[in-house]
């Protein structure tokens, strides 16, 4: 099968590993199927999955109901992270054995309330890890400082949703990202940061690395296109944690993270839920009770060729950063993010300069479509999309079986 790349461009698949495709438990959110299916249709062909579904992924048995769901339904190749928490650091080596990818940690809460372990569990969680040589992620915000201000706003009565936004300080951010680093120089372990949200945690990410401790991290499409604006503009709809910052620290995002190299990856942090739990009809109410979260399988190319073609970023700086360092960070290189393995190899075309409106949310493939990014204009997007050798979508169609995808091994 010929494809016509014709003024397009080939590049290896696009590797996403941040995705929450909520399967096993929430489904009425999300599953295997609807996420790699966004995948597909958005020119993504590895997707790795977050842990805090029901149950949550914290043990052999979970890890591999998660993998047999995915093995069953999924469009394009994936993976899981397991989670770490008080009650599982026996189980690490099995876990590692089982196949996860990597580990995540959730410090503070987030979505799920996956509970965070004590800093001597983490201190331990490092060291057996770093057993087993893989990486551990964490979701990186102090949870104590976001509990003071959360209480302390709530008591004053402020009630809009950027309140929600400044209840996480950046401060929680960095201090999260600086601790862990120190604990990682302690314990030699290879460490990452999902979702870095600020410029202050980018600039903490770059010490980091400058004292030699083995720390990648990762940036989201959201955090670099808006600023926290857009919670004035689309209220709790953009809300998503950590939060989208003011515009100095998106600055410095772009400054310290891309342009000078802190961060490694680009990943969505896709988090599908309902219109109702997005509050989307009354998206200025309900602060406190609306849920954090939104897709982006589908927009994070479109977002990222955008920057390209304003010349924020290189087209090679723009592929080492979604496909080959996300490979290689995760121990999939060069399986995924290379088109080294010949037929075998993902890849991904793109016309850069196909312009695309996302008019409606109910354009995009996912069970749950919400995201600040409807009514957004992109100038990119994936024509096609290649799994081991087999077109999986075509402008936006998804033409593959469900099924096709499989789980990358990565012992
Ligand atoms: O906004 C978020 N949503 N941040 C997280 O860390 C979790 C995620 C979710 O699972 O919905
Ligand atoms: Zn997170
Ligand atoms: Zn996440």
């Amino acid at each position: 099968r010929v494809l016509d790349a014709e003024g397009n461009v080939l590049v290896p698949g696009i590797v996403d590993c941040h995705i929450h495709n909520r399967e096993p438990g929430l489904e009425y959110k999300e599953d295997w199927e609807s996420a790699t299916r966004a995948a597909a249709a958005g020119g993504v062909t590895t997707v790795v999955g977050m842990p805090n579904t029901d149950p949550v992924i914290d043990r052999p048995d979970h890890l591999e109901l998660k993998f047999e769901r995915g093995e069953a339904s999924a469009h394009v190749d994936f993976q899981s992270y397991a989670v770490v928490t008080s009650e599982n650091l026996d189980l690490i080596p099995e876990i590692d054995e089982t196949g996860a990818l990597g580990f995540k940690i959730f410090l503070g809460s987030t979505v799920g309330d996956v509970p965070p372990p004590n800093d001597g569990e983490i201190l331990e969680a490092m060291e057996r890890i770093g057993e087993t040589g893989k990486r551990l992620g964490f979701h990186e915000e102090n949870g104590e400082i976001i509990e003071h201000y959360t209480k302390r706003f709530k008591a004053d009565g402020r009630n809009e949703p950027i309140d929600h936004s400044h209840s996480r300080p950046v401060i929680a951010e960095q201090e999260a990202v600086e601790r862990m680093i120190t604990f990682a120089e302690e314990t030699d372990a290879k460490i990452h940061m999902f979702h870095v949200s600020s410029g202050s945690a980018a600039e903490a990410v770059a010490r980091g690395k400058d004292q030699g401790v083995d720390v990648t991290a990762e940036t989201t499409p959201h955090y670099l296109w808006f600023t926290e604006d857009v919670m004035h503009e689309k209220g709790n709809v953009a809300r998503v944690q950590p939060p989208i910052r003011d515009a100095e620290e998106r600055e410095t995002l772009w400054d310290v993270g891309i342009d000078q190299g802190a961060i490694d990856c680009i990943a969505t942090d896709h988090a599908p839920h309902t219109p109702t739990e997005k509050k989307v009809d009354d998206p200025f109410g309900n602060t406190w009770d609306a849920i954090s979260g939104f897709v982006g399988l589908e927009t994070e190319i479109p977002v990222m060729l955008s920057f390209v073609d304003q010349g924020r970023l290189t087209l090679e700086e723009w592929v080492r950063r979604h496909s080959t360092r996300p490979a290689q960070v995760w121990g999939m290189y060069p399986q995924k993010g290379s088109l080294q393995v010949g037929t075998d190899a993902d890849f991904t075309i793109v016309d850069p300069d196909r312009e695309w409106t996302l008019a409606d949310r109910t354009e995009l493939h996912s069970k749950n479509c919400v995201t600040p990014f409807e009514g957004e204009t992109f100038t990119g997007k994936a024509i096609a999309t290649v799994v081991r050798g087999d077109v999986v979508a075509e402008d936006g169609t998804v033409v593959g079986e469900s099924g096709y995808g499989t789980r990358v091994d990565v012992d």
